[in-house]
């Protein structure tokens, strides 16, 4: 999301997550988030930024969650977020450089970052994330798209809020995954509010599940 430097994630964790929480998709997100991590105990959210989108999984019972982020600031403020839950771990560390640890977890979710970075690092850090998913484990990708039919505030989201310059079309994600050589065991489309409010639901969100190759 297009913010001015002050509002950054880096400089102001807390505003940032304000802004977040009002304009950012917050509630479908976390919603969806939740749903996929549905009876899955070890949960692993790459690009985890402030914590904003942990708190999806704080009711499911069992679950141990690690995020990680590049960003020592957000990641700080996470630690203190949730400094009361043990469950609840976050580790300031490029995912590359992660992989290294080898854990396998049930859930890897990769959210929010593809549409930041050009095709060539992006299938570099998909591959990074398969080598952390457990054998029996999901990859999940979420990502904002974009689509030619979408009009309204989508439209003008993506082209005047939108920070990252990578947003992709559902053919050029599924394009990416192939290039990574990674196979696509589902796929679907969801329309998400901006905003907590019931409607209007003109974000469209590509959701994938991908199998470890
Ligand atoms: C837009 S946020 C996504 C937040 C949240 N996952 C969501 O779905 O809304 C993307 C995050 O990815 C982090 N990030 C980018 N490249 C990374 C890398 N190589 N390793 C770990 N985190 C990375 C950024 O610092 C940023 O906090």
């Amino acid at each position: 999301m297009k913010t001015p430097a002050w509002l950054s994630q880096t400089h102001a964790p807390f505003l940032w997550e304000v802004f977040q929480l009002l304009l950012g998709s917050h509630k479908d997100k976390t919603s969806l988030y939740r749903s996929l991590a549905q009876g899955r105990t070890t949960v692993l959210e790459i690009g985890c930024s402030t914590g904003i989108t942990a708190s999806a999984f704080q009711k499911l019972p069992g679950i141990r969650y690690t995020g990680i982020d590049i960003d020592s600031s957000v990641i700080g403020y996470a630690k203190k977020k949730f400094r009361k839950r043990p469950n609840f771990d976050f580790v300031c560390e490029d995912l590359r450089s992660f992989t290294e640890r080898k854990h396998g977890y049930d859930l890897v979710l990769f959210a929010g970052i593809l549409h930041h970075v050009d095709d060539a690092l992006g299938i570099e850090l998909l591959r990074a994330s398969t080598s952390l998913v457990d054998g029996q484990g999901t990859l999940a990708v979420i990502e904002p798209l974009f689509d030619a039919r979408d009009r309204g505030f989508n439209r003008l989201w993506l082209k005047y809020l939108e920070k990252g310059e990578h947003v992709r079309t559902n053919d050029q994600m599924k394009e990416l995954f192939d290039r990574a050589g990674l196979h696509v065991r589902s796929e679907r489309q969801v329309m998400m509010g901006q905003t907590s409010l019931p409607l209007p639901k003109d974000a469209r969100f590509g959701v994938y599940e991908l199998a470890n190759p």
